[in-house]
């Protein structure tokens, strides 16, 4: 059989009235992964997962699941896939366990095969103590947990969680966290959408970021990084005389709230302008608190992208 990859969609247009909310979408999901689809509310994810998932019809644009092309087969991408969704599917008033074999039943597992495969995954996400208790119990990281168990009766290939963590306290997002890692250390596929730089940066192989329904920047989160600039150099004065005489050698622009001074590493390394800044104070006598070397972080990327991506569209214009 040809690998192909469990998600392929080239150029996916889904437009809503007057509002595109998919415009132009590629996307690649490498098998075995976890792929994150970042972007803040309204940039077209919800759409995006409820188009690769049959839901939603696309106006135009490919799209092939497990290898299967969506409108050719749409049978066959419902049957390979598992999907979460922004707001639950589970009923309240039944419990954990009776959840899961009901969703098995739904989707054409036998009796014995529903409840031996519901018993492994309340076992598996940590839920078997709470098997036999009604969902309304549940607090929210464990109804997730039960969420996605529920997604995995039928084995899918690539499994879809559409903000998995969005309005969970962090025990339950952690809860959750760990549930994701252990479906994709399974060999489940994972697309996930989310709004948090963290949750990306923790969980995904590999991180797209939407604006306005379409790609403004993909990569894993280091080359992120690295393509919104390196490494830089901070030094942390301990007073605001001390800072005006640093920023001054350093050629960089105070923050007088920090009484920090950042300096871009150049094309030779975060190292070598390490060496470089100390080097320069040394050589002037201004004494500092601190210097370190930092990486943007994964905040400053999103902000400077999703920045760029609010300017007013022009399609097809350099940049
Ligand atoms: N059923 C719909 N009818 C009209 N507009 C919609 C519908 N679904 C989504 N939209 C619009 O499409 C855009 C993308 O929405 P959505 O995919 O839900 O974004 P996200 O999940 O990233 O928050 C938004 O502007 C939203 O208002
Ligand atoms: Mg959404």
């Amino acid at each position: 059989m040809p690998a192909s990859p469990p998600l392929l969609a080239r150029d996916v247009h889904k437009r809503y009235g007057a509002t595109r909310a998919l415009d132009g979408l590629d996307l690649e999901v490498s098998p075995g992964t976890v792929h994150a689809l970042l972007g803040p509310n309204g940039a077209g994810k919800s759409t995006a997962v409820n188009v690769f998932t049959t839901l939603t019809r696309p106006d135009s644009g490919e799209v092939r699941v497990a290898g299967h092309d969506l409108r050719r087969s749409p049978r066959k991408v419902r049957a390979a896939i598992g999907l979460v969704g922004q707001t639950s599917a589970l009923d309240e008033v039944l419990h954990g366990r009776e959840n899961l074999v009901m969703f098995g039943r739904l989707h054409d597992l036998s009796k014995p095969t529903a409840r031996a495969r519901a018993g492994d995954l309340l076992d598996a996400y940590g839920l078997a103590d709470a098997a036999d208790r009604k969902v309304s119990t549940y607090s929210g990281g464990m109804r997730r947990r039960l969420d996605i168990a529920a997604a995995l009766m039928t084995r899918p290939h690539l499994l879809f969680l559409d903000e998995p963590t969005t309005g969970l306290d962090p025990r339950g997002r952690n809860e959750v966290w760990k549930a994701i890692r252990r479906v994709v250390g399974e060999g489940t596929t994972v697309l996930l959408t989310t709004q948090y730089l963290d949750e990306a940066d923790q969980l995904a192989d590999r991180i797209t970021v939407l604006g306005a329904g379409r790609v403004i920047a993909e990569g894993t989160s280091a080359e992120l990084k690295d393509a919104l600039g390196g490494d830089r150099v901070i030094v942390t004065a301990r007073t605001p005389d001390e800072l005006a005489r640093a920023a001054e050698v350093l050629g960089g622009t105070p923050d007088p709230e920090t009484l920090q001074v950042a300096v871009e590493a150049g094309p030779s390394g975060g190292a070598a302008a390490m060496v470089a800044a100390i080097r320069a104070l040394d050589a002037a006598s201004v004494d500092v608190g601190g210097a370190v070397l930092r990486r943007p972080t994964l905040d400053e990327v999103f902000l400077h992208l999703t920045a760029e991506s609010d300017e007013p569209q022009t399609r097809g214009a350099a940049r």
